[in-house]
């Protein structure tokens, strides 16, 4: 039993329909076994509770673990590589990394850096683009499990367009990814997702075994990109004879409550409306559509056609893993857009941050905010004494303005430590 205190703030009910911050200036949150059981103002908690250990976080912000709900573990090495758009930027810089994947050595070296790279910017729940290498995939889920990160994650698939050493088979891709399902969907805190890269490099046959697996796999998920860049998406429009690009998956029954799909910078009405009825999500990732000139994402479109939507860092296209980051860049976005952007507060920026992600991921009712009952995921936001975050935060006026500081200036730096289920990931 620990009694944390610090002050926290998370944001429980979805506030592009009428949910608030909640925050506890200095607050208590009891955990027994990894689970919530009781949270207050300190005094409070303290009085209810005075054998417990307490654990002293006060200082800073202490929030729900970020959720990322887009990111290539293979790319961590070519983050940076500016200037380029989608598809240029895939054949000169991440798919010659990727490559290096087959040799599961260097596989091991790159899962050590990028679960470290989570741990270090507060992401404790994260869906992962795999590999497209067996045993590279099985060396991110070894990291991930003896870290203690929450990860989805998969084989990713590929058999034409890409690199010869990138492409598989339809056979091949279904009994790889089964075997790897087998060993470790639902292990600890790992799952399994069905990954074609994108529909562009896949055939009709591949995507039939991608159905095929996903039925196989009792509650996996699905993840792939779509609509993030003009060329891509009249290349793909071309290769399927299809009216939008969400058709290319729907017609391999890839479309569904448990499908995520990264960026859909150039969406069709039909589409938004495709997406909302079959429950699908959107991962938006702000600095990857700057960084590769993408596109502005037309949030207030998808949330007007009640389209699930949660945030990426999508590294290593995007800039890093700072969910803050990514929050801060979705905030200009829309500043941008103008009046055909969707204006966001703070408090927006946390729940995209946080329960949007866990709920994407179907994870709303174990982590996402600090309610009683849940798993304490949380990151503490405490930044270096003397630091312009740290004066910021000082002369905060009110809950929602420090949030605001915490998005304008948090870095991974500030970062200082993170939890899942209680126990402090280490790092
Ligand atoms: N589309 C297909 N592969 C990728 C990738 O690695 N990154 C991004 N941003 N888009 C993709
Ligand atoms: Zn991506």
């Amino acid at each position: 039993m620990t009694l944390f205190r610090g002050t926290f703030f998370d944001v429980p009910d979805n506030p592009f329909t009428g949910g608030v911050l909640r925050s506890e200036q200095d607050g208590g949150i009891r955990v027994v076994d990894g689970t919530i059981t009781d949270r207050g103002p300190w005094a409070e908690v303290r009085e209810r509770h005075p054998q417990d250990d307490v654990e002293d976080l006060t200082g800073g912000l202490v929030l729900p673990g970020f959720v990322d709900t887009h990111v290539h573990y293979p790319q961590i090495r070519t983050i940076g590589a500016l200037g380029m758009p989608l598809l240029d930027w895939l054949e000169k810089s991440a798919l010659p990394e990727e490559a290096r994947l087959a040799d599961t050595a260097y596989a091991q070296e790159i899962a050590t850096e990028f679960t470290g790279g989570l741990v270090r910017s507060g992401t404790t729940t994260a869906l992962v683009f795999g590999s497209h290498f067996p045993g590279a995939v099985d060396a991110l889920f070894t990291e991930a499990d003896r870290v203690g990160l929450r990860v989805t994650s998969g084989l990713v698939v590929s058999d034409r367009i890409l690199r010869e050493d990138l492409h598989t088979d339809p056979d091949e891709a279904y009994t790889a990814g089964k075997a790897l399902a087998d060993k470790w969907h639902g292990t600890r805190r790992n799952r399994y997702a069905v990954i074609p890269r994108f529909s562009l490099s896949c055939s009709d046959e591949l995507l039939d075994s991608c159905r095929a697996l996903l039925k196989d796999v009792p509650d996996a998920w699905f993840t792939s990109h779509i609509n993030e860049n003009i060329a891509e998406v009249t290349t793909v429009k071309e290769l399927f004879n299809a009216e939008d690009y969400l058709q290319t998956y729907a017609a391999h029954g890839l479309v569904g409550r448990r499908s995520i799909f990264a960026h859909n910078v150039h969406p069709t009405d039909g589409e938004l409306r495709d997406l909302a009825a079959a429950d699908a999500t959107v991962a938006h990732c702000p600095t990857s559509n700057s960084a590769l000139g993408s596109g502005l994402f037309p949030l207030k479109e998808h949330l007007d056609h009640g389209v699930r939507v949660a945030l990426g860092s999508d590294v290593g296209a995007g800039t890093g893993f700072s969910i803050l980051k990514e929050g801060l860049q979705a905030y200009f976005m829309q500043q941008l857009l103008g009046d055909r952007g969707r204006p966001l507060a703070a408090s927006d920026l946390l729940h995209l941050a946080t329960m949007a992600g866990a709920d994407a991921l179907g994870l709303a009712d174990t982590v996402g905010d600090f309610s009683v009952g849940k798993q304490f995921d949380a990151v503490w936001v405490n930044p270096a004494q003397g630091s312009t975050m740290d004066v910021a935060l000082r002369h905060a006026f009110s809950p929602e303005d420090a949030l605001a500081k915490a998005f304008a200036l948090g870095t991974s730096p500030s970062v200082t430590a993170s939890w899942v289920a209680g126990q402090q990931l280490q790092r």
